[in-house]
């Protein structure tokens, strides 16, 4: 297990206990993180589960794919620390990663 937590929009941090393997998207849905959505699953075709990396994290994430990139870019309000959760695999070297949800996704 590693920590990662989640910032909804209004402030509330939730740290949870994240399965090595498990997305962090699924695991934001499954301890019910307000403001992810994930709607197509965790296949990189809807944009609905982007986040914005804490500082000093952005670069200690595994590379954006060319598709994970061109969905950021159609995501509400992307930034230069956008990511789609659902590309973002728990390890343990991400153990302590905090997450900001955006205001809305779409
Ligand atoms: Fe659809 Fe991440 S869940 S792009």
């Amino acid at each position: 297990m590693v920590t990662i937590t989640y910032v909804e929009h209004d402030g509330t941090r939730c740290s949870v206990d994240a399965a090595v393997g498990l997305s962090v998207m699924d695991t934001a849905l499954a301890f019910k993180v307000r403001g992810m959505e994930g709607d197509c699953g965790g296949f990189c075709a809807c944009g609905t589960c982007h986040v914005y990396v804490e500082e000093g994290w952005f670069e200690r994430l595994p590379p954006m794919s060319e598709l994970e990139r061109d969905m950021v870019s159609l995501a509400h309000d992307p930034r230069p620390n956008s990511r789609l959760s659902c590309q973002i695999t728990a390890a343990a070297e991400l153990d302590g990663l905090v997450l900001h949800v955006p205001a809305k996704q779409f």
